[in-house]
């Protein structure tokens, strides 16, 4: 992988989208994407491993940074990778989701852009298609700050990226047909850290020095807890928003979210144990690795330090601790706190609510009433070449409608520059994990019962954390603003893997009629094309 400064010749011509940004460093990165035998619990499964790693190799990038990645699918099945948390500012073009991006064929490969553009802080990428993300295929992605803008605490002596999450013996291929028959997936077989479920995987420290730990849940149903025997641990950043510097014993991360913390090996110098374990399950799941003091005088001992496991309350307390410092600053010199989200006009309400509705005698998920089926081309593609008949707007409401539940490609309009609030409600017993793509939201409420008009008053409007996944406890609410400064067509997604898979998302059509490159760039020259896209493809390149 290689660094470099301007753009070529050959950049521009393949890549000149991302060049228009100018002088900001590339990262080039050239990934092979295989199955190959992998044991999280000791017994061989077939994973989806890049570059021969499971999990995949780490992206670690700057401010601004361009990522170019190009991807080799040599799998027997199309595949995308997402990136959970870039934003890809005007160019949903990159976000690698279905109504996006046509998938990679089997033995092709695509080149994707990506621009770390203005953030900061830790994230993954996950392939987005089929399932895949029950057999690996993910890794982890930092953006560090630029030199010259101060991080709010001193630079800790080592980085360790955690991706742990529920995982199946099954192989995705199993669990996909489970879900295609109208089931709900079985309950997990285990949890597994940096893919290891039975072996535990060892992090060594020296004794006296500070480790930031980037830790991500990347499983497919179920929230996790995490804590470290003897040690404290400080957050210092929740999804791109450098965070008030509290100490926790233990932190709740659901499906999809990062959370960044420090930990100072200030024990006695032996080892203990890290333990992540299921959060909001009857039946509590438990794995570990190991921290282990370079000068360590003994093995693990003594029984897992307890977390919030069993306990199906919400921490209200945790939560409402974990806010952002003002006086911190972001991606850019200027503190977290100029942006003063609480004080700008919300334009327009969009109410979310989940539903686990039986469409044709088969299970399904929906977002106010209306289960997601793709169209044979992606949406995005088919907006551009305006093909006609792929989604209508106004496809899924703003509110939810009480009616049964419908299967739909549903894709919601949007305004550019528009200040939303959506209120995310959750009728039901389990607990949702919500993602948007290409956007931040400040997380301003968050309540047991239904919203109501009067919930505003609780509203945190100073100080709320800006972030891309956020949770909504079991039969509660959950409410954010969130500036639509992006143009493309963005997924809404449930990170409940068997929830999204069968119709709980949609795609947010953030519009601008300017069509002016500072709002959105054009399509990329190496964009894939499929379904209806080929033939449009072909019309318009024998048109020019
Ligand atoms: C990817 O890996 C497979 C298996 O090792 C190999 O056969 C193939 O040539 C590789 N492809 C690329 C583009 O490196
Ligand atoms: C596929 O990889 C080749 C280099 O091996 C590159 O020239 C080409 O642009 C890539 N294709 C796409 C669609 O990105
Ligand atoms: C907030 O950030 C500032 C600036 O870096 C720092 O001095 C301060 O200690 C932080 N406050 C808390 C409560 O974390
Ligand atoms: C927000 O709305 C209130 C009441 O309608 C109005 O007084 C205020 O000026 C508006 N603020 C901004 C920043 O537009």
């Amino acid at each position: 992988m290689g660094y470099l400064k301007p753009c070529s010749v050959f950049l521009l011509l393949v890549f000149f989208v991302a060049c228009v940004s100018g002088e900001d460093p590339y990262r080039f990165y050239t990934w092979n994407v295989t199955y190959g035998d992998i044991y999280p619990f000791g017994i061989q499964q077939q994973g989806i491993l890049i570059n021969g790693q499971f999990p995949g190799p780490q992206i670690e990038s700057v401010t601004n940074d361009n990522v170019i990645i190009n991807v080799f699918n040599s799998l027997d099945e199309p595949f995308l990778i997402s990136w959970n948390g870039v934003l890809q500012r005007r160019n949903s073009w990159q976000d690698g989701v279905y109504g996006t991006n046509c998938p990679i064929p089997p033995g092709q490969n695509f080149t994707y852009a990506l621009q770390v553009k203005n953030q900061i802080g830790s994230y993954f990428y996950f392939p987005s298609l089929a399932l895949h993300k029950a057999a690996g295929g993910y890794g982890g992605l930092s953006v560090a700050s630029r030199p010259m803008i101060p991080v709010p605490f001193d630079p800790p002596s080592g980085d360790f990226t955690i991706l742990a999450g529920d995982w199946y013996q099954k192989s995705h291929t199993e669990l996909r047909a489970i879900l295609d028959n109208g089931n709900n997936l079985p309950f997990p077989d285990g949890i597994i850290i940096n893919g290891h479920g039975s072996n535990p995987i060892t992090f060594t420290v020296d004794q006296g020095k500070t480790y930031q730990f980037r830790i991500s849940n990347v499983g497919l149903t179920t929230s996790i807890n995490f804590r470290i025997q003897g040690h404290k641990m400080k957050l210092v950043e929740v999804e791109g928003t450098h965070t008030l510097q509290n100490i926790y014993d233990s932190i709740d991360i659901h499906l999809g979210q990062s959370y960044s913390v420090l930990v100072t090996a200030d024990q006695p110098p032996q080892d203990y144990y890290i333990v992540v374990s299921t959060r909001f399950t009857s039946k509590v799941l438990t794995v570990v690795s190991i921290l282990h003091y370079r000068n360590s005088e003994g093995t693990v001992s003594g029984p897992f330090p307890l977390g919030p496991t069993i306990d199906t309350e919400w921490p209200i307390e945790q939560v409402r601790s974990i806010r952002g410092n003002l006086t911190a600053s972001g991606p850019r010199p200027n503190p977290q706190g100029t942006y003063k989200y609480g004080m700008i006009n919300t334009t327009r309400t969009i109410t979310l609510q989940n539903s686990a509705p039986i469409i044709n005698g088969k299970q399904r998920y929906a977002i106010n009433s209306v289960s997601f089926i793709p169209s044979d081309t992606p949406l995005k593609l088919g907006d551009y070449f305006k093909i006609q008949g792929l989604f209508s707007l106004g496809s899924i409401s703003d509110n939810p409608t009480g009616g049964d539940g419908y299967l739909q490609t549903s894709v919601m309009a949007a305004d550019y520059r528009a200040y939303v609030e959506i209120v995310f409600h959750n009728p039901e017993d389990t607990l949702q994990s919500w993602h948007i793509d290409g956007h931040f939201f400040f997380v301003v409420g968050m309540d047991i019962g239904q919203w109501s008009p009067a919930s505003r008053l609780s509203y945190n409007l100073i100080d709320a954390i800006s972030r891309c996944t956020v949770q909504v406890y079991p039969k509660s609410w959950t409410a954010l603003y969130m500036p639509l400064d992006n143009v493309g067509m963005w997924n809404v997604r449930s990170e409940n893997w068997a929830r999204q898979y069968l119709g709980q998302q949609f795609y947010l059509r953030v519009y601008s009629s300017a069509n002016s490159w500072r709002d959105e760039y054009p399509i990329p020259l190496n964009a894939l094309h499929c379904g209806k896209s080929n033939n449009k493809y072909m019309e318009t390149s024998s048109m020019n």
